[in-house]
């Protein structure tokens, strides 16, 4: 597929701040754990590998954060490549140390938070060592997470889920401060990706819960809608 004009620019001038933004990603090539490099399953009916994607294309963080912003007008029809979902779901909560480390922090590194994902296809656990997609569920839930009908056919909703076993209290009020980091870095990547973008907290907690076949340990918080937006 050949480059679009815009992508061909921010990989250019991604190229000189990479060395200072992710110096480390020369190193994050040899993590067995790096997108794309761990022994993935093929993909199937209840896995889907998540591609390597390059790691000389980053988009410069500083346009990364002029560019971070809420939209909501998403294109219905449009869906994310695999590369696209990739980077996100390790934006998200991807490993990107070998001692099994994650892109956002996570108080004594008890990870309880869950990412899921809601595609066509189905709903998709992210399972962060492989870096891979478990499914949950066959079924399109899409438009059935968010209240708001600008929200409800954006390519792809993520699903934040609280473990509050591996979260500790009763209040997991910390694993909040987590899911609010993941946020932003997939508001970030989005933006590199020319991507909308939308985090909602007006969601249908427990039908989605029934549909993801939560137990009461885990608690569905909030959503992220990503997609291409609407042509304008
Ligand atoms: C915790 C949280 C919950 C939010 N919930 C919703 C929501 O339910 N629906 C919505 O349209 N936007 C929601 N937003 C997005 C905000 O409306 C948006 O961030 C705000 O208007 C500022 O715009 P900006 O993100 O473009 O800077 C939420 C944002 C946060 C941080």
């Amino acid at each position: 597929m050949p480059m679009e004009r815009r992508d061909f620019v921010k990989e250019v001038l991604g190229l000189g701040l990479l060395a200072l933004v992710k110096g480390r990603a020369g190193r994050a090539k040899e993590l067995p754990s790096a997108p794309g490099s761990a022994a993935a399953p093929a993909a199937g009916a209840d896995q889907i590998a998540l591609p390597a994607f390059a790691k000389d294309s980053a988009f410069p963080l500083d346009q990364a954060l002029r560019e971070r912003k809420t939209s909501r007008d998403f294109d219905p029809d449009a869906v994310l490549t695999p590369e696209q979902l990739s980077r996100l779901l390790w934006a998200a909560n991807g490993v990107n140390r070998p001692d099994g480390h994650r892109t956002t922090p996570s108080a004594m590194a008890r990870y309880p938070v869950e990412v899921y994902v809601a595609l066509p296809e189905g709903v998709y656990r992210y399972e962060v060592k492989e870096h891979k997609l478990a499914r949950v569920s066959g079924k399109d839930i899409r438009d059935q997470i968010p209240l708001q009908p600008g929200l409800k056919k954006a390519a792809m909703k993520l699903l934040y889920v609280i473990d509050r076993k591996k979260a500790g209290g009763d209040e997991p009020w910390m694993a909040d401060l987590e899911i609010g980091c993941m946020v932003q870095d997939v508001y970030l990547e989005a933006a590199s990706l020319d991507l909308g973008c939308c985090v909602f907290a007006i969601v249908r907690r427990e039908h989605v819960s029934q549909e993801l076949g939560l137990d009461k340990n885990k608690i569905f918080r909030i959503a992220q809608a990503v997609g291409p937006l609407r042509p304008e």
